[in-house]
């Protein structure tokens, strides 16, 4: 496999840290970081306003950009709109959507609090009926689990197509279609899917597709929501402001029709740019490299973990990205977080913003997370499994 290190600024600084804390956020290439600052050296202005030189020039890089995003997940540029992040794309759905025929909307126990919030405070303000499906004591919804609560009063199934606290991923292709076999819409959060493994928008038949730059060698405030044209046109926009608007006048306003309805205000240029640029990194990488990396890593994890006696959490003979999550019998989760700090590997402790799942896997104090991208080797695992093994003696 390609060795990419040589392109992390970060790898460079810290030569002996062992980053394993990738589903928080990933490092960033300097072909990425030079992307980003292009925009301040070159560019400088407002997209989509000015007409003059600067500004024609910032409007042609953004929409540049917003083709490359597009394009990664297999959508078109009319079909992707740019948000902060995952979050505010899911909550521009949840907030957008019209549940005036349909009120019910299914998730279930095993997502982000991204999904979880925005759903169950439509629930709790009464303006939806919210069912969170239940999972296995693996820590796994199966699909019939998934089609007993879909039903002909279901507006929208909303889940992940890669699991933050277990690392599996699951196959929304078909979860699309029992949606749609109700005439429900599905909304995709794949903020851990997207970076992964490659996620085509139009052939596994979403309607809503979320993700982050962040999660994915981009940089951080900045994701994009890729939708249906025809749900577009019908969702309801969360911001709304300069950059939106055909005409005001002070009794009517005649919005734009196109996917700029959902930019109120000056937008993130250099983070789009940027955006791009780590979807083109990854794209000549190969996502199926990617996938075939992270497969190799994952199995080696999880021989390290087993070897060290530590308590996995979650399926573990699922299709999955490189992410486990894990106790040391009797050790407090930030505890071990801090050793393995002490010793050069960065991992993630606490509950990764899904309370619900990691208490449904059994883990009621919260868990150690590592996770992996695709700078890291064989060694940084074993180097996860030697640490354990004497934090392990501790207790
Ligand atoms: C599964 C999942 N969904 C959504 C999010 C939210 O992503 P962001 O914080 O980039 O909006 C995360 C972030 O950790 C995640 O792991």
């Amino acid at each position: 496999m390609k060795d990419v290190r040589k392109d992390f600024p970060i790898l460079a600084r810290h030569p002996q840290l062992t980053y394993l804390d990738s589903a928080c956020t990933s490092l960033k290439p300097l072909q990425v970081i030079e992307a980003e600052s292009s925009y301040y050296y070159e560019l400088g202005a407002c997209a989509g306003r000015s007409s003059h030189m600067l500004g024609r020039e910032a409007s042609n890089a953004a929409e540049g950009a917003r083709e490359k995003v597009a394009d990664f997940v297999g959508a078109k540029a009319e079909e992707t709109v740019w948000t902060r992040n995952a979050t505010e794309a899911l909550n521009i759905v949840a907030y957008g959507l019209d549940y005036s025929k349909r009120k019910k909307v299914v998730t279930s126990a095993l997502e982000h609090h991204a999904v979880l919030l925005p759903w169950m405070n439509l629930r709790d303000r009464g303006m939806i009926t919210l069912e969170i499906v239940g999972c296995d004591e693996r820590g796994h919804v199966s699909e019939e689990a998934w089609a007993n609560a879909i039903d002909r009063n279901t507006a929208l199934v909303v889940t992940n197509n890669g699991n933050n606290t277990s690392g599996v991923s699951q196959c929304t292709k078909n979860l699309a279609k029992i949606a749609h076999d109700s005439g429900a819409l599905i909304c995709i959060d794949g903020a851990q899917g997207v970076p992964h493994r490659h996620v085509d928008f139009r052939k596994e038949n979403f309607d809503y597709l979320c993700f982050s730059a962040h999660k994915m060698l981009g940089p951080t405030g900045i994701g994009a929501l890729v939708m249906k044209r025809e749900q577009m046109a019908k969702l309801q926009p969360l911001v709304r402001g300069g950059g939106t608007v055909k005409t005001v006048n002070l009794d009517r306003v005649e919005p734009v029709s196109d996917y700029t309805r959902f930019e109120a205000g000056v937008q993130h240029y250099s983070g789009m740019i940027g955006f791009a640029a780590a979807c083109g990194y990854l794209k000549s990488y190969g996502m199926e490299n990617v996938e075939a990396h992270e497969k190799a890593l994952a199995s080696a994890m999880l021989g390290e973990l087993e070897k060290a006696g530590v308590a996995v959490h979650g399926p573990k003979d699922l299709p999955r990205s490189a992410l486990y999550s894990f106790n040391i019998r009797g050790a407090k989760a930030h505890d071990v977080a801090l050793m393995l700090d002490k010793e050069g590997i960065a991992v993630r402790s606490g509950f990764f913003c899904a309370q619900p799942a990691m208490e449904a896997m059994g883990a009621k104090d919260g868990a150690v997370r590592a996770s992996c991208y695709i700078y890291n080797s064989p060694d940084d695992v074993r180097k996860l499994g030697e640490a354990l093994k004497k934090i392990a003696a501790l207790y």
